[in-house]
């Protein structure tokens, strides 16, 4: 079945020059990557992230968190970008694209996307907990395939490796943040792929993005609290919708 775009949706990116992207979990999850919140695949239906995703819980338990961890940075080393990660792609050669991120998984980035801003850090880099002494990650390829993994220590100050992640009631990078503002506000449009809308201060920048005059496209299979805000909502998913909306906008620009 040819799954056909919203025509809003083809005439507000025809008509633009200048896009922002925002991205979540459902991103990924065409990659196999599972997302957080969906009822029976995602990881906090699993997992706690009081137990996993906070720097009590490295504290408390740092080989089960460190274990975790590992285990999703194999995973996402073994992912590999869909369609949608390379229409983004593809399409920069037409609009100047700026893709903000909440993944950690690099997908976007190992698809050949150059202009990603991270707003929650990486899973492929890793460091010291106490000074963020950087750390070689071809030292975990040796690391047991476990529950808890004992975290490797720091050789220039002894303290414990993690990811170079941003944990619940951590701050985001300002850097990131920050730019992650300037794309959204200088954006003609902002397309929101795959996220539950839920999480702050990420799920801010579409409304700083319409405060500033952009239109909102949503692509996501299910509704989110940002859906009443967009000018179009898309209930699909971002593998099939990307290539699609960005081939018949492509399309339309050339007519
Ligand atoms: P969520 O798991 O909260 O939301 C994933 C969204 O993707 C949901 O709205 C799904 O409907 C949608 N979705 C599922 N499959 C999809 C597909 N194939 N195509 C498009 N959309 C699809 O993930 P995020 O919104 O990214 O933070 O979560 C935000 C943050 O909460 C994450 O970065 C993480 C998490 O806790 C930290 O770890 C700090």
């Amino acid at each position: 079945m040819v799954m056909e775009p919203p025509a809003a949706a083809v005439d507000i990116l025809s008509n633009a020059s200048t896009v922002a992207v925002l991205t979540g979990a459902g991103m990924s999850a065409e990659s196999g990557v599972p997302t957080f919140r969906d009822a029976m695949t995602g990881l906090w239906s699993r997992y706690d992230p009081t137990e996993l995703a906070t720097p009590e819980a490295f504290s408390r338990h740092p080989a089960r968190v460190f274990g975790w961890y590992l285990w999703r940075w194999r995973a996402a080393r073994g992912a590999l970008p869909h369609a949608g990660h390379r229409a983004l792609v593809d399409g920069a050669a037409t609009w100047s694209t700026t893709v903000v991120t909440q993944n950690v998984d690099g997908l976007h980035q190992r698809a050949g996307s150059t202009d990603v801003i991270e707003l929650h850090g990486s899973l492929h880099a890793f460091h010291c907990s106490a000074a963020q002494h950087p750390f070689d990650v071809r030292g975990l390829e040796a690391l047991p395939e476990a529950e808890e993994v004992e975290p490797p220590c720091c050789e220039r100050c002894g303290a414990r490796v993690r990811p170079a992640v941003v944990w619940f009631g951590e701050l985001l990078p300002a850097a990131a943040l920050e730019r992650a503002g300037q794309a959204a506000a200088a954006a003609e449009v902002l397309i929101v792929v795959g996220t539950s809308a839920v999480v702050y201060p990420a799920a801010q920048l579409p409304h700083l993005a319409r405060a500033a005059g952009a239109r909102l496209i949503e692509i996501n299979p299910n509704p989110t609290p940002l859906s009443a805000l967009a000018d179009v909502t898309w209930c699909a998913s971002a593998g099939a919708a990307l290539p699609t909306l960005f081939r018949a906008a492509t399309r339309a620009r050339t007519d």
